[in-house]
Parts: structure tokens; C-alpha cells; sequence
């Protein structure tokens, strides 16, 4: 016999109680019931509705009133009315096809499925490493001063080379903060008349590591811990402490990191580095040993930590924004391409330090930058996946006039980009996404391939 006075007798009475069909009796107003839906659901096939007169895009203009550079079809559709992704028209894009007025929905609805399907495929791999980034274009002017060292058509006086340029951080996933304490990537991608050069550097002149088979083992210890994803975006945890304090050479990149450099202010206010020496060679065989500098003209400047940790809060899209509003006001920034010069001597160092050790500078008192080029931002995106997103750098897009040394970081780095690049972009064939593709012509011998 159930005892009234129990608590949980009582609890399971009042649960039996609501869920108890009283609606013969009218008790529950509200309650759903079979009714049709008062909305017409269309059931038979009709023609396409006529044009709208709202189906020109949106004013090519940017939320501050300025030139996007997008043509008005960059967002509007294509034509008078919506189609299919084959260009048959489509009557109708909010109701899926039913076989009567409540359902089931018909599989044949090809215009429900192909819309479902694309937006089931929408996203892509982030980058494994500098996943979060914001880009421009731009052109790239050579002073001459390089030709007597090498033969690179794009460094001789005067000409102009069109550039596509990526900063980044590390560690974050794609939608973490700007202002975080990270090297900041520095890619830049040249589409020169001989093919695409692409000086993948980053804002630190040193690395972490000397041989690439420990990148893994310190982009691991950096990234967020594999059981809670966390933290996000930022190196000072555990794991990163126990492999700079366990691999001696990474002390010169941590300092640089935990300097004012760790935090720029922006963007536009970083120096670059290739990092790795690298080989000119000139009209004549001879060959040059150099490093690559960015120089910006607007300083190097950074934001202490506690800005930074309020402008984290405030705007996380601190740089992105920053960068891009400086371009859409015209104070495009600049950057003086300049190379530090060390004979190419078969041992390979310059005063004494090891030119193939990337944890190691070569002071510019000892070797100072001599300027070969000016880059100018001029350009914003104008579609963030199809260039800042499916950008791809490489190491190893070189050309004519600019070689490899056999720096044990830079060897690995040759095969990794264009390996990873195959899984982010799905295929062999991202070289012929428009971002992507020389301005050179192509004429090679590859064939087919998925994506
Ligand atoms: C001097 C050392 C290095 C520098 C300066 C550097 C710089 C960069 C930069 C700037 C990016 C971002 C490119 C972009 O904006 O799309 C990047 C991406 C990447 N880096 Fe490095 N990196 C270095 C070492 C390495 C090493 C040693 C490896 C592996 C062996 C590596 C593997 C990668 C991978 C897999 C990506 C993602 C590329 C993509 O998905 O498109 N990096 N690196």
C-alpha cells in the first residue's frame, strides 16, 4: 500500500498526473494535437516565382562605408532566380518537398538534400599550426640592389610584383584571440613573372628547435593539453614548460617570446624573418649565403600585458580588424624586404656561428640589413576562405635566383607544407585555387587528381 505521506510517492504521483492524457477532457488547452498546420505547405509542382526586385546584392561597401572591391555579384545571385548549384531553377528555399501536409519529407527533394549536403561540407581542416590569421594583398617593388647576387627577376629594379601576405599566430584554433603571448607567422607569397616564391617566415628571427623531427613534440607541448582542450591560444602551461626547459636550444626562442615581441601591437608594426640562410645565386654561378629581414616602416611596437589581456576581452579580432582598416583608410603599410649577406664558405658559419642553426642570430652589427625591396598592403580580402583560408605557403616554392642551404629545419619544412596542404585542401590540385596560382604560365606534366 503506497504510503501518501512518502515524498517520493508524492513526486511520482504529480509526474503520473501531468503526463496523463486528460484531453477528452478538454484539461490541457494548448496541447499539440493532429491539426494540419495552418501554413500551405506546397505539395504540388508550380513554376518559379517571378524576379524580386530585392535580388540584387547588397552595395559593394564594408561595415564603414568603404569600397569593398567586390563586384555587386560577388554576393548577390547570379541571375533573376535562384537555381540549383546546376543552374536549374528552384521555386522555392525554405520548404522541403512532403507527400502530404504534415510529411514525411520526400528524399527526392534534390534542392533540400544538395543544400543540406554542401552546408554539411562547408568547413575545411584548420592549419595544424597557425591556424588563426588575417591577410592582404599587395605589391612588392625591387630596389636593384640585390642583382649583383642574384638572378631573381623579381628583386631587379623597378619591378613590381603582386603579393598576398598572411600573419598569424601559432598556437590558437581559428576563432582564438589576436592578442595573445605567440610567435607570430610573417608569410608571404610573391607571384613573380618566373613562378611563385613564397618566404614563409615568421615575427622572431629564431626557432624553437634545430632538427624538425622535434616540430611535433614542441607544437604538442604548446597546444591545449588532449584531455580538456585547454589552454587555448597560450604556451605558459606544463607541458611547454617541460620541453624548453628539456631541450636547451629552445631558450633563445622562449626569450624572444616572453620579450615585448611576444605581443605586437599590431600587425603592421612587426618586423619578419626567414629564420633560415638561405642561397643566392647570381647570372654568373656565383652563390651568397643570406638571411631575409622585414623591416616595417611604421616600427616595431607592442602592447604590454595587461593591454593585451583587456583588448582580449574587448576585441579579439584586435590585429584582423586593425589590419584591415588600415588598409580600407589608405595607410597602407610597408615593409623594407632587406638580406643580411655572409660569404657561402664550405663550413657554412660567419664569425663563428653555425648559419645553419635556426636557434642562432647573426647580430646585425656584425652583418648589417641591406635593403632590397619595398612591400606596400594595399588590398584587403575580399572573401576570407577562398584567400586568407585556402592561401598555401611553401617552404619550397623557390625560384630561379633563390635556393635552400641544408638548415635540418628547413629540410623537413620541404616536404611538410605541401603534405599537410594535401589533407587541408582535400587534393594534389590547390596550387590551382585562384589565390593559389602563378601569375606565371604553367606548363607541367601533372594530371587528374581528387580536388
Ligand atoms: C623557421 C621555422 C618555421 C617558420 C618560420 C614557420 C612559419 C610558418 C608560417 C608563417 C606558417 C603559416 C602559413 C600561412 O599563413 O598559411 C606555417 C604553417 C605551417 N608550418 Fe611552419 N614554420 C616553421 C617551421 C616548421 C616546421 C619545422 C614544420 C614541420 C616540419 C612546419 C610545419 C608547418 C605546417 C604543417 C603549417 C601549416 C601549413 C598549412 O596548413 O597550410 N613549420 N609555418
Amino acid at each position: 500500500m503506497p504510503d501518501e505521506n512518502n515524498p517520493v510517492t508524492r513526486a511520482v504521483d504529480k509526474v503520473i498526473e501531468a503526463v496523463t492524457d486528460h484531453s477528452e477532457k478538454g484539461e490541457i488547452p494548448g496541447r499539440p494535437g493532429v491539426e494540419p498546420p495552418t501554413v500551405e505547405e506546397p505539395t504540388e509542382p508550380r513554376g518559379p516565382l517571378p524576379p524580386k526586385p530585392d535580388q540584387h546584392g547588397p552595395e559593394p561597401f564594408t561595415p564603414t562605408g568603404q569600397p569593398s572591391g567586390e563586384t555587386t555579384g560577388t554576393r548577390a545571385q547570379g541571375g533573376s532566380f535562384l537555381t540549383t548549384a546546376t543552374g536549374t531553377r528552384v521555386p522555392d528555399t525554405d520548404h522541403s518537398l512532403k507527400a502530404g501536409p504534415r510529411g514525411p519529407v520526400l528524399l527526392r527533394d534534390h534542392h533540400l538534400r544538395e543544400k543540406i549536403t554542401h552546408f554539411d561540407h562547408e568547413r575545411i581542416p584548420e592549419r595544424v599550426v597557425h591556424a588563426r590569421g588575417a591577410a592582404a594583398h599587395g605589391v612588392f617593388r625591387g630596389y636593384g640592389t640585390a642583382s649583383k647576387i642574384t638572378k631573381a627577376a623579381f628583386l631587379a629594379k623597378g619591378v613590381e610584383t603582386p603579393v598576398f601576405v598572411r600573419f598569424s599566430t601559432v598556437l590558437g584554433s581559428r576563432g582564438s584571440a589576436d592578442t595573445v603571448r605567440d610567435t607570430r607567422g610573417f608569410a608571404t607569397k610573391f607571384y613573380t613573372s618566373e613562378g611563385v616564391f613564397d618566404l614563409v617566415g615568421n615575427n622572431i628571427p629564431v626557432f624553437f628547435i634545430q632538427d624538425a623531427i622535434k616540430f611535433p613534440d614542441v607544437i604538442h607541448a604548446g597546444k591545449p593539453h588532449p584531455d580538456r582542450e585547454i589552454p587555448q591560444a597560450q604556451s605558459a602551461h606544463d607541458t611547454f614548460w617541460d620541453f624548453v626547459s628539456l631541450h636547451t636550444e629552445a631558450t633563445h626562442h622562449t626569450m624572444w617570446n616572453m620579450s615585448d615581441r611576444g605581443i605586437p601591437r599590431s600587425y603592421r608594426m612587426m618586423e619578419g624573418f626567414g629564420v633560415h640562410t638561405f642561397r643566392l645565386v647570381a647570372d654568373d654561378g656565383q652563390t651568397t649565403l643570406v638571411k631575409f629581414h622585414w623591416k616595417p616602416k611604421a616600427g616595431v611596437h607592442s602592447l604590454v600585458w595587461e593591454e593585451a589581456q583587456i583588448v582580449n576581452g574587448v576585441d579579439p579580432d584586435f590585429h584582423r580588424r586593425d589590419l584591415a582598416d588600415a588598409i580600407e583608410a589608405g595607410a597602407h603599410p610597408e615593409w623594407e624586404l632587406g638580406v643580411q649577406t655572409f660569404p657561402d664558405t664550405g663550413d657554412q658559419t660567419f664569425e663563428g656561428i653555425d648559419l645553419l642553426d635556426p636557434t642562432k642570430i647573426v647580430p646585425e652589427e656584425l652583418a648589417p640589413v641591406q635593403p632590397i625591396g619595398l612591400l606596400t598592403l594595399n588590398a584587403n580580402p575580399v572573401d576570407f576562405f577562398a584567400e586568407t583560408e585556402q592561401v598555401a605557403f611553401h617552404a619550397g616554392h623557390l625560384v630561379p635566383g633563390i635556393d635552400v642551404t641544408y638548415d635540418p629545419l628547413l629540410a623537413a619544412r620541404l616536404f611538410s607544407y605541401l603534405d599537410t596542404q594535401i589533407t587541408r585542401l582535400g587534393g594534389p590540385n590547390f596550387d590551382q585555387l585562384p589565390i593559389n596560382r602563378p601569375h606565371a604560365p604553367v606548363n607541367d606534366m601533372l594530371r587528374d587528381g581528387m580536388h
